[in-house]
């Protein structure tokens, strides 16, 4: 099997297994109590904390631990808007590409009388920081604008945006669930209030994960409950995955250079080999994009076929389209970009780790050439653009 799905999960790393395996077998006291087994906990609660601090360039005091991504984006986005209310302040700005934990929430803020602008996104998948500038209102409480897309992969300049929003008095979130482990991230020098991240996405466990805000900021609660997390995300501890996801970040970022140019040469490879794919196109800047992202349109195909008969060949990719409620939507983000429907459907995103061979992008480049070729010799679309009866969108 090759596993090029690694935005939608990772592997778990044998340094995030060694951590957290001993305390599920021995060290499973609750960090609250107050004998050994439950300080050992606590001890190890507050080095995972402090080694999450030192990979973000934080202090521990402003991590909080969540149950992940969609947690922490939800808590950040509503603690803003709780700050931005206490002072009539109810405009919060974001991007059309974001992730659904921030679209949804900002959709449940809106219900809640908050003002919401999207800013639209260039097509090759970037906003910029003068778009934010020219959006922010006296009544602007919040600027939330991912470090890195999920499905194209591109990487927004988060460092100028937080600069603006400083010189505005906004508060700035950015969700880095795709950033984190795999480019260097720093909340002071992108003076960033708030920044979401989550384990399994840098090869931790799933089902944890990391608000940080900045010192000073108070969170809103969302969960209510004990005093874990000073009493702004309550609930006990999962310490083995805490340790877990800590030991990953702590690996990711000490590995960080070297994987960075390996599976970036992988990526640019897999995109050079796909693009010879006639009427194939890249979804994104090919420069300002993580280093394991390549995410491709083809004319004529349905992704979903293309997923299926790749499975067939042992390879686990993904598509830009989800099948929400049975029906089949074209994916938000590429709709963003301006990719039209019948092309956002025909979409393959393939995720590469440092695990990965030349070899096995050979493989896939193979495979997906194959795929391509077969089924476009099926589809009516294909034989309709053959013919002069629809044109290419992708030339
Ligand atoms: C950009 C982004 N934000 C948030 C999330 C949600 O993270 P989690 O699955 O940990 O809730 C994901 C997960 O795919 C993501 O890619």
């Amino acid at each position: 099997m090759i596993y090029a799905d690694n935005a939608a999960t990772t592997r778990p790393s044998r340094a995030a297994l060694d951590a957290m395996l001993p305390l599920l077998e021995e060290g499973y006291g609750n960090a609250s109590s107050l004998y050994t087994l439950g300080q050992k906990a606590r001890e190890h609660l507050e080095n995972a904390r402090a080694q999450v601090a030192k990979a973000l360039n934080a202090q521990p005091n402003e991590i909080y631990f969540t149950s992940g991504g969609s947690e922490a984006d939800t808590q950040a986005l509503f603690t803003a808007a709780r700050l931005g209310e206490k002072q009539g302040k109810k405009h919060i700005i974001s991007t059309k590409f974001e992730h659904h934990a921030i679209l949804h929430a900002l959709d449940a803020l809106e219900k809640q009388g908050f003002a919401v602008t999207l800013l639209d996104v260039h097509e090759n998948g970037l906003v910029t920081a003068e778009q934010v500038a020219q959006a922010i209102r006296p009544d602007t409480c919040l600027v939330t604008i991912m470090t890195a897309n999920n499905e194209i992969g591109t990487i927004q300049p988060i460092a100028a945006i937080g600069a603006v929003c400083k010189e505005k008095g906004v508060l700035f979130h950015t969700d880095a669930v795709q950033a984190v482990g795999h480019i260097p991230v720093d909340v002071k020098a992108w003076q960033v209030d708030f920044l979401s991240l989550s384990g399994h996405k840098f090869h931790g466990p799933k089902g944890v994960g990391v608000l940080f805000a900045r010192r000073g900021l108070v969170l809103a609660n969302i969960i209510f409950g004990g005093a874990q997390e000073r009493g702004r995300r309550p609930g006990t501890e999962n310490v083995p995955a805490i340790c877990g996801m800590a030991a990953a970040l702590t690996e990711a970022v000490e590995h960080m250079d070297a994987d960075r140019a390996r599976v970036t040469a992988l990526r640019d490879r897999l995109i050079a080999g796909i693009a010879k794919i006639p009427h194939s196109g890249l979804n994104g800047d090919a420069v300002q994009r993580l280093p394991g992202n390549v995410n491709f349109c083809f004319e004529g195909i349905e992704g979903e076929s293309l997923l299926l008969l790749l499975d067939d060949k042992g390879i686990c990719a993904s598509s830009g389209s989800a099948c929400t409620s049975g029906s089949l939507d074209p994916s938000h983000v590429l709709l963003a970009i301006g990719r039209p429907h019948e092309v956002a459907h025909g979409s393959l995103r393939l995720t590469l780790d440092a695990s990965m061979t030349e070899s096995d992008i050979d493989t896939i480049i193979a495979a997906v050439t194959e795929v391509v070729g077969y089924l476009r010799g099926i589809s009516p679309v294909w034989r309709d653009l053959q013919e002069g009866k629809r044109s290419y969108v992708i030339q």
